[in-house]
């Protein structure tokens, strides 16, 4: 449709059905839906009839291509002017060919492989006949404790903006309009919504607008300049006010100052619950501020279905704020080509063929293998074929592998740890035993566990957390395994045997209990579908573990948040005028994280020499080289990382901060040289006054295999 044809149609549309529009509804409301029960319940309690359904806008949470077919069917049949619904659905890591956790996608640096982990997912959303993801969730995270930190790619802004541009490539293509085998992407959830005061979900955020800007924002920003279709607001407050009615983040900030003119949606209530937040008087008042903030859809309340109208007869709001809205909405249906053809790529043979295909089960299964990050390894992995191993704990035959966010993942389908292992091993070699459950154990289970592992040559401990242990609204203050399972490490590190950890879980961990009794640590995550191929793929020396952490494993839980890219203070621990006790440091535990940023082993080693920049004076930009060779008889992938410091900002900046990164495979006793380009753009933060740019003077460059595991290298901006 042209633009004319566009507006012609909003003319013809009664106020009425302009605000109705504006809402999304989930599945259950619609005639026609698979999961359509008693919808009298639903109606009453967002107050609402048949008629507001039969003319809303958009659909939350429909799945398959019959079902969204038919419900498509039964509206347009009904409907005065055939405007089609939209549908869309949370495909956070894959559709139904579940990939791992994006905290663990993030920890593959591998940007490629997530881009078409996000193409995968896409294709079998579209063909099912889902139109756009809730996707990515692009929020910066450094609280362990919150538990939605699963679905970030971690602490860094560099890395988080990479994977959200990669993220939307991969769900959005080239050519949305005639590509029906992807659907429109959702950034999420503007802004700052990871930086909930401790770790506690919906909980506010309180920071100022420089680091706003410099920290949390960089993501989102990405994920529209890659050309990201819609973004959903937070839960939390920015600067004190509800993200779903913040007019200065939203229409001057995202509108204005971005320039973003795609479809902003609430999270799910996020309008109404600005009543509870304590700046809304009634739920009036909520549909006021966010129409006024340019929030264009409604998820799951019906504040603007109600109120909107008689707004605009009071001259509070002017009906022209409802037509960008709802215009807004009418270039998103005609962009993804649903006026002419409303159930789009639906198609029920494809979907029959495609969904949880061998092909798109391989790429869950490599990206799971490059996800895991191994933490320790005292020479016992990889394990040999021929070894007897025991496989104990409450992992060892869970399904629960697919993250709190799999939504459509089946346990059904997913590959568990044993059947992985099974296809490794002879039947009489591998014996398992739960041990003990997530959360609790039995004496009897525990010997059991004792008797099983006696007989083995090594040990193969899969812990972790539930996946309702995390994900949104899954926080947890002790961020320990649960005591059930560091007992059952107890009993197990008794036998004296070796013991191999792997580690299912949403979230960096505690891990003190855990790792010093192991000899190897294996962090898996949620691994997805593929999951237990993979991680046997990785423990049998089949892959070899390149995962590298994108966010900090903390040594105490009282450190939280410990983050690689802090400030260092004028008292900083360890300085060479440092007195004992004067300086920033905890009495009790170290500074550091137990595993910083970036970490992760190989069963490769790879050294790193001839460092050199090419000039120590940047005017524009410089070289910055080094030698990584592959110093073991195994080809493996290191990803060698460039932080840079600004030593005299005018304010004060990170201890350092990932500028770039390169992930290499290099074969058994290879040297490459590894180079990076490195321009004064890179080096531009947010001054005291909010502009941008760099400051003549003095920097660091630091080049390596983590964050911490750096060789230095000083140059001097000159302007
Ligand atoms: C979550 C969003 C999600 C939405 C729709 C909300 O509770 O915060 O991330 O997209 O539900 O399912």
């Amino acid at each position: 449709m042209s633009q004319l044809d566009l507006t012609l149609l909003l003319e013809k549309m009664t106020l009425e059905e302009k605000t109705a529009q504006l809402m999304q509804l989930a599945t259950p409301f619609y005639k026609g839906a698979k999961d359509s029960g008693e919808i009298t319940g639903p109606l009453e309690q967002l107050n609402i009839d048949e008629k507001h359904v039969r003319n809303s806008g958009s659909v939350l949470g429909a799945s398959g291509s019959e079902n969204i077919m038919n419900i498509q069917k039964t509206y347009l049949d009904e409907s005065r002017l055939g405007i089609p619904l939209l549908f869309m659905s949370d495909i956070v890591h894959g559709y139904k060919t579940i990939f791992p956790v994006p905290l663990a996608i993030g920890c593959s640096w591998d940007l490629e492989l997530a881009e078409k982990s996000a193409e995968v997912a896409a294709r079998e959303a579209a063909v099912s006949g889902v139109h756009v993801t809730f996707a990515p969730m692009v929020d910066l995270v450094r609280d362990p404790r919150w538990g939605r930190v699963m679905e970030s790619t971690g602490e860094d802004s560099h890395l988080n903006s990479e994977f959200a541009r990669a993220f939307v490539r991969g769900f959005q293509g080239k050519d949305l309009t005639n590509d029906y085998e992807k659907v429109a992407a959702c950034v999420k959830h503007f802004a700052a919504y990871g930086a909930a005061e401790g770790g506690r979900d919906y909980n506010t955020v309180d920071m100022s607008e420089r680091e706003l800007r410099e920290t949390y924002l960089p993501a989102y920003k990405a994920a529209l300049d890659e050309g990201c279709e819609m973004v959903m607001t937070a839960f939390n407050t920015v600067d004190g006010i509800p993200a779903s009615g913040n007019k200065p983040l939203m229409r001057d900030l995202l509108r204005g100052e971005w320039g973003f003119d795609g479809v902003l949606i609430s999270d799910w209530g996020a309008i109404k619950e600005m009543i509870p937040h304590g700046v809304a008087e009634d739920e009036r008042e909520a549909a006021l501020k966010s129409i006024e903030a340019g929030v264009d859809v409604e998820m799951m309340t019906s504040t603007y279905v109600h109120h909107l109208q008689q707004l605009v007869s009071e001259n509070y709001i002017t009906e022209e704020i409802i037509n960008e809205a709802v215009l807004r909405i009418l270039k998103l249906k005609d962009k993804l080509g649903l006026f002419e053809n409303p159930y789009r790529g639906a198609n029920p043979v494809l979907e029959n063929e495609i969904v949880l295909c061998n092909h798109h089960r391989e790429t869950a299964r490599l990206l799971a293998q490059k996800s895991s990050v191994l933490l320790k390894n005292d020479s016992v992995l990889p394990l040999q074929k021929d070894q007897k191993v025991a496989l104990i704990g409450p992992f060892a035959e869970s399904e629960d592998i697919l993250g709190p966010w799999s939504w459509l993942g089946s346990f059904d389908e997913a590959v568990t740890l044993k059947n992985g292992i099974s296809s490794k091993l002879k039947e009489s070699n591998l014996h398992s035993s739960k041990g003990c459950d997530v959360e609790s154990w039995t004496e009897k289970e525990i010997e059991m566990a004792i008797n099983t592992a006696n007989e083995a040559d090594v040990i193969v401990l899969a812990l972790g957390e539930h996946s309702e242990m995390s994900g949104e609204a899954g926080c947890r203050a002790d961020i320990r395994l649960p005591l059930a399972q560091l007992k059952l490490v107890e009993k197990i590190k008794e036998l004296n045997k070796p013991v191999v950890t792997v580690l299912f879980n949403g979230r960096p961990l505690d891990l003190h209990g855990v790792i010093e009794e192991s000899d190897a640590v294996l962090e898996a995550w949620y691994p997805g579908t593929e999951g237990g191929n993979a991680i046997a793929d990785l423990l049998f020396g089949d892959a070899n573990p390149s995962g590298r952490l994108a966010m900090s494993f903390p040594h105490s839980m009282g450190q939280v948040p410990v983050y690689y890219n802090h400030f260092n203070t004028g008292r900083p621990k360890g300085a060479p005028d440092a007195q004992i006790r004067y300086v920033s440091q905890y009495l009790d535990v170290p500074n550091e994280p137990m595993f910083p940023f970036g970490y992760g082993l190989s069963y490769s080693s790879f050294a790193y020499y001839d460092a050199t920049i090419s000039t120590d004076v940047m005017k524009e930009e410089i070289e910055i080289s080094v030698t990584v060779e592959n110093t073991s008889e195994r080809v493996g992938e290191e990803v060698v990382q460039l932080y840079v410091r600004d030593i005299s900002g005018e304010v004060v900046r990170p201890m350092k901060e990932l500028k770039d990164f390169k992930k290499v495979e290099l074969k058994q006793g290879e040297a490459r040289k590894i180079t990076f380009i490195l321009n004064e753009k890179q080096l531009r933060y947010h001054h005291a006054d909010l502009t941008y740019k760099s400051d003549a003077g003095a920097f660091r460059a630091y080049i390596g295999s983590n964050s911490r595991d750096v060789i230095e290298l000083p140059f001097q901006l000159v302007k």
